[in-house]
């Protein structure tokens, strides 16, 4: 897939192409990552790309040439190709006022061939910018300062969902992949300061394991994020799971 970022601060985005996940992403064949420079397409020596909100009011609103021009130039790019990339291109912009983004989002957004992320800044964007957006993410319910570390939020979890982004395949058992919160890990040593990595995950018994961690997962759930298991559908060994939960708690 093809990911393209407008921003008008690129070179917050250096480091993070270096990461190991989406380097690999990239070796693979599986992405193509591009970030482009909102500011290139600001005419004149100031690069103006902001000005004051009609209607008075504090701080500054992005102007839609700079970003319309932007964006033109890399969906005229990406979908000289054939109709189908054109079909599965979606445009995001990031704002604290878009849909909350979730795994679910995660797994919808790495299926599109491009994705483009607009990156608004100041007290926001103009208006008629949005007409050319076909969606807006939030990636919670704060105000960052501008939409570059949400995009980078969006495109991590994207990525690492990528065909051969990630060194094993080890997403299926994560969090939120089955509605649940991951279950406890550990590693070496067995014992650190007195205190010992539970006996089950020593005995080299799968399926007793595969089921404390089932359990643990529910459990952390039910503590941290019940709102997580509203509307679930649980399977009989989850429900006997709960019950023993409840009965542990007593
Ligand atoms: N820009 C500013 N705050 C944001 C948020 N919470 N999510 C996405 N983009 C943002």
């Amino acid at each position: 897939m093809k990911i393209t970022i407008l921003t008008m601060f690129p070179k917050l985005f250096d480091s993070f192409r270096e990461g190991p996940v989406v380097q690999r992403a990239i070796r693979k064949g599986s992405l193509e990552l591009t970030v482009v420079d909102i500011k290139d397409f600001a005419p004149g020596s100031f690069r103006h790309i902001d000005d004051s909100p009609f209607g008075g009011g504090a701080g500054m609103v992005m102007r839609c040439q700079p970003v319309l021009d932007a964006l033109r130039s890399v969906r005229g790019s990406a979908e000289r190709g054939s109709a189908v990339s054109s079909r599965s291109t979606i445009v995001a912009a990031l704002s604290p006022a878009g849909r909350p983004f979730t795994q679910k989002e995660a797994h919808r957004l790495s299926q599109v061939s491009h994705l483009i992320l607009i990156c608004g800044h100041y007290e926001g964007m103009d208006e008629r910018i949005y007409r050319h957006v076909d969606e807006e993410i939030s990636i919670g319910d704060y105000v960052l300062t501008g939409g570059e570390i949400a995009a980078m939020a969006v495109s991590d979890a994207v990525i690492r969902l990528l065909p051969g982004a990630l060194r094993s395949e080890s997403t299926s058992e994560e969090s939120f992949e089955n509605g649940l919160l991951e279950y406890p890990q550990y590693t070496q040593p067995a014992v650190y300061e007195g205190e010992a990595v539970p006996e089950v995950l020593l005995s080299g018994n799968h399926a007793r394991i595969r089921c404390w961690r089932l359990k643990e997962s529910l459990r952390r759930t039910l503590e941290r994020r019940p709102d997580l298991l509203e509307g679930r559908q649980f399977t009989e060994e989850e429900i006997a799971l709960l019950e023993e939960i409840k009965k542990d708690a007593r």
